[in-house]
């Protein structure tokens, strides 16, 4: 039976996962559990930086985004033996099973724990969506309330002087942010990977567009695959608009936990303490519509992310 959880926090922050370390530790603390915090990830794994936790432990930061028991990246963990240093401390501690918040590459570092002998729940901790086991995850909601919140403001002062406005939206590889923020503001294009031969075709109904002297113009780009001030360059020159370039940056990580976010990751915590208990471990949680689920990590890496073709052909009728 298992007596002594760890919870840890990996990658990306994200809002909500204060929330989910909450549900979690107070969870455990119902079914018996004596709960620890490893600090920075992986690294406090080796650094033995746990500490043991009563149920109220920084519950003033439920509302908060960030984690409370920060996080890292730390890219030797892929290696075996600082698996086994890791397993070893965890087991000097008495600890025995870990919960992991955090995406793709922190849930292999949970399976690998797994494999070695310390029962391992995930958890999808990132605001980039891109965990295809779970429909959302714990920080999409909150980042993208964040960014639609920054794309009113902008096009507010972009609308004033007929300027057209370009923002830069993370992601890393998903373009989950920048396809919901584009409906959900009626952008006129989102660019984005899956998408990126349209972008001819966008400079060309932009040089149309500009003889109509219309209100504004808004372009929504996801992060990491063109380069967004060469785009602002030939909009300028070619199209002949007043452009400006925001690049949202690190600010759509900090927004305040909505309450669904909250209510997500409180329920996901608590969910992962009940499969701990049952002896269940590597294994991630996800949401399935709205019922909790959870799978292998290896299948749950292996699933695809959805075609978003619905998406994009809302968006074709709203922009
Ligand atoms: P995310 O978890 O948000 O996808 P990363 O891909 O940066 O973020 O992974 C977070 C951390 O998970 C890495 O810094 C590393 O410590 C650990 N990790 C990533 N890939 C692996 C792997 N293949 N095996 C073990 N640990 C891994
Ligand atoms: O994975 C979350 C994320 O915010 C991505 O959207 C972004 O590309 C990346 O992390 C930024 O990482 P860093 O905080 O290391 O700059």
């Amino acid at each position: 039976m298992i007596k002594k959880i760890g919870l840890l926090t990996s990658g990306g922050d994200a809002p909500g996962m204060n929330a989910a370390l909450i549900g979690a530790i107070r969870a455990g603390h119902k079914l018996g559990k004596e709960m620890y915090v490893v600090y920075e990830g992986y690294r406090g794994l080796l650094e033995k930086n746990f500490v043991k936790v009563d149920r109220d432990f920084n519950f003033d930061k439920l509302s908060r985004p960030g984690t409370f028991i920060k996080s890292a990246r730390l890219p030797e963990f892929k290696n075996d033996e600082v698996q086994l240093e890791a397993v070893k401390n965890l087991k000097e501690e008495g600890i025995d099973a870990l919960i992991v918040i955090g995406g793709d590459g922190s849930y292999m570092g949970a399976k690998k724990l797994s494999e070695k002998g310390i029962n391992c729940i995930g958890l999808p901790g990132t605001i980039d969506n891109d965990i295809a086991s779970s429909d959302v995850t714990i920080g999409f909601d909150t980042c993208l309330n964040t960014v639609v919140e920054s794309i009113d403001e902008i096009v507010a002062t972009s609308s004033s002087h007929r300027r057209c406005a370009v923002v830069e939206i993370m992601g890393n590889r998903c373009a989950d942010l920048t396809l919901y923020a584009g409906i959900a503001t009626c952008a006129d294009y989102i660019i984005t990977r899956e998408r990126a031969n349209k972008i001819e075709d966008m400079i060309s109904e932009l040089k149309e567009l500009k003889k109509t002297n219309p209100d504004h113009v808004l372009i929504l780009v996801e992060e990491k695959f063109i380069d967004s001030n060469a785009l602002v360059d030939r909009i300028t020159n070619e199209c002949g608009f007043d452009t400006r370039l925001t690049v949202l940056g690190h600010i759509q990580r900090g927004g305040t936990p909505s309450a669904m976010e909250r209510f997500n990751a409180i329920r996901m915590g608590v969910f992962a303490l009940e499969l701990l208990d049952k002896g269940i471990g590597g294994v991630c949680v996800g949401l399935d519509g709205n019922n909790l689920v959870y799978r292998d990590i290896y299948e749950a890496l292996k699933l695809e992310s959805p075609k978003r073709d619905d998406l994009y052909a809302i968006h074709d009728i709203v922009k």
